[in-house]
């Protein structure tokens, strides 16, 4: 196991993927985890990642008297310059982009590679003084920048050998993996399975579990999971709120109940959503009231029931580096309970909270759940709602599903579904008018979302073949009722969000 301990930004997560994907579990957690919680751990390997100013100099230097190897990577590196006198200046102009890295092969990081590598830099620091103890083992244009003690297996690069496309970068990280650390490849997502199942059936025994089950990936391998490890004991809840998409309600039930064979109830639950939205305009306010009335009616199914000890949830590996690493340094609260009510007496099994979001699709297919569901695209907790501007009616809510239906399909046909992060249709509080048949027409307009993105905080909108965009616009037109125009979003994230309410 290797640790990363995270000094903030995104590097740490791409970092800890790319761990994974060499077969070696890793955990990352915050900068200013003690060293008792770090021996606690037991990793063969530390990494320092990240690399945001605030609270730096709280890192417990003690981490090299650890006898574990260290590798301190592009701001970490501040950490040994801290604890064995050295210094860093500002040189390399060319900021944010990849250098050509003379590298000492005798190093166990560069061990088997070439002597000249492509590495990324996102800073203009280099190694000025060596810090005491230490060696030059990498340059760029007669700056260091890499340094090595290499009785104590200590690294500091001032490169980013996690960045997606390096693959020097990832060479490197494998041998600090194998050559330095001596990890084993002994992750893989199948002996995930069996030691999950077993452990859940370990915790739970004879008693009984809960799931709030949306056709969302997490919730869904959480709950074949849960249903592996104790069979009938788990019951599952899907809240029909009506604000699903086309066929949505049908493969819920194909899957988990026809398929798996899953104990499941289906709460049809679409006309006191309805009733409570009628009138209601706000998107804050409606995201507000589908929260509350989904609390209601799960809570109203839990009474029906008796003997639940246990709740399963869908918390994934980033929702948990998300809300803080126990609560230090936290980046942004997130609340992954699907809007489920907060003070519940039950005990919490989230099987997958370990993973990665790739690695929840590797498991779901190994559990064999549908690709349709392992490969589903985000989709708000609130459903439709936020998708129909304005008030919420069940005439839009028809028509948006139909149009949504068809840009899907046609999405799919022409194979771009892999290719585009997240696509739908929204339906605006407007009407136009159009012509059809000589006849004036006031209907309503579809407008098509669809965009790219790696993690939703920032997003390009899809540059969609245009021969696409207008059979999705014939189609709909034709094929639903009350549609006379369709217009295509073609705004990022920033200025826009993603999605329209
Ligand atoms: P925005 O619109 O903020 O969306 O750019 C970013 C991502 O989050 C999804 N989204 C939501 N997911 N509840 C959710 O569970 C919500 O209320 C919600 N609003 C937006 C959106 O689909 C996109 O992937």
């Amino acid at each position: 196991m290797i640790l990363i301990l995270d000094l903030g930004g995104n590097f740490s997560r791409s970092l800890g993927k790319k761990i994974r994907q060499s077969n070696v579990y890793c955990e990352i957690v915050s900068y200013n985890y003690s060293i008792e919680e770090i021996k606690n751990k037991k990793p063969e390997g530390i990494i320092i990642a990240g690399g945001e100013e605030e609270g730096f100099s709280d890192v417990n230097k003690d981490i090299f008297d650890l006898g574990i190897p260290v590798m301190a990577i592009g701001y970490g590196t501040k950490l040994i310059e801290l604890a064995y006198d050295g210094k860093s200046t500002k040189s390399l102009h060319n900021k944010y982009d990849f250098h050509s890295v003379s590298v000492d092969r005798e190093s166990l990081l560069f061990n088997g590679m070439d002597d000249t590598l492509k590495l990324w830099m996102d800073e203009e620091y280099v190694f000025d003084t060596i810090p005491q103890g230490f060696k030059k083992i990498a340059e760029v244009e007669g700056n260091i920048v890499a340094v090595e003690k290499e009785d104590d297996k200590i690294y500091g690069v001032k490169f980013h050998p996690e960045v997606e496309d390096s693959t020097d970068g990832k060479f490197i990280i494998d041998n600090f993996l194998f050559k330095v650390c001596n990890c084993d490849r002994n992750w893989n997502m199948e002996e995930f399975i069996n030691n999950s199942i077993e452990e859940i059936k370990r915790t739970v025994g004879n008693k009984k579990a809960l799931c709030a089950l949306s056709g969302g990936v997490d919730s869904s391998v959480s709950a074949v999971l849960v249903h592996r490890a104790i069979g009938d004991n788990l019951v599952c809840v899907f809240v029909d709120h009506g604000l699903l998409r086309k066929y949505e309600k049908e493969q819920v039930i194909d899957t988990f109940k026809k398929k798996f064979n899953m104990n499941l109830i289906t709460v049809d639950a679409k006309d006191r959503f309805l009733n409570r939205l009628k009138g209601v305009t706000d998107p804050e306010r409606k995201r507000k009231i589908i929260g509350e009335e989904f609390i209601r009616v799960f809570e109203e199914e839990k009474n029906k029931l008796t003997d639940i000890e246990f709740l399963v949830q869908g918390t994934i590996y980033p929702d948990i580096i998300e809300s803080g690493m126990d609560g230090k340094g936290v980046v942004k609260s997130h609340h992954n309970v699907g809007g489920l009510p907060e003070n519940m007496d039950f005990q919490l099994i989230e099987p997958v909270r370990q993973l990665f979001k790739d690695e929840v699709r590797e498991v779901g297919r190994l559990l064999g759940i549908p690709e349709e569901i392992v490969n589903r695209q985000p989709f708000p907790g609130p459903g439709l709602g936020v998708r129909v501007l304005g008030e919420v009616t069940e005439e839009k809510l028809e028509i948006l599903r139909d149009a949504d239906y068809i840009f899907r399909e046609e999405i799919e046909k022409a194979k771009l579904s892999d290719k585009i992060w997240q696509y739908f249709a929204v339906i605006p509080d407007i009407k136009s008018v159009g012509v059809i048949d000589g006849e004036r027409t006031y209907n309503y307009t579809i407008i098509l979302r669809a965009v790219n993105s790696i993690d939703a905080m920032t997003a390009t909108w899809a540059k969609i073949p245009l021969d696409v965009l207008d059979r999705v616009s014939k189609r709909i037109t034709s094929e639903v009722p009350k549609v006379n125009r369709v217009v295509y979003d073609i705004t990022d994230k920033p200025p826009a969000t993603i999605e329209w309410e």
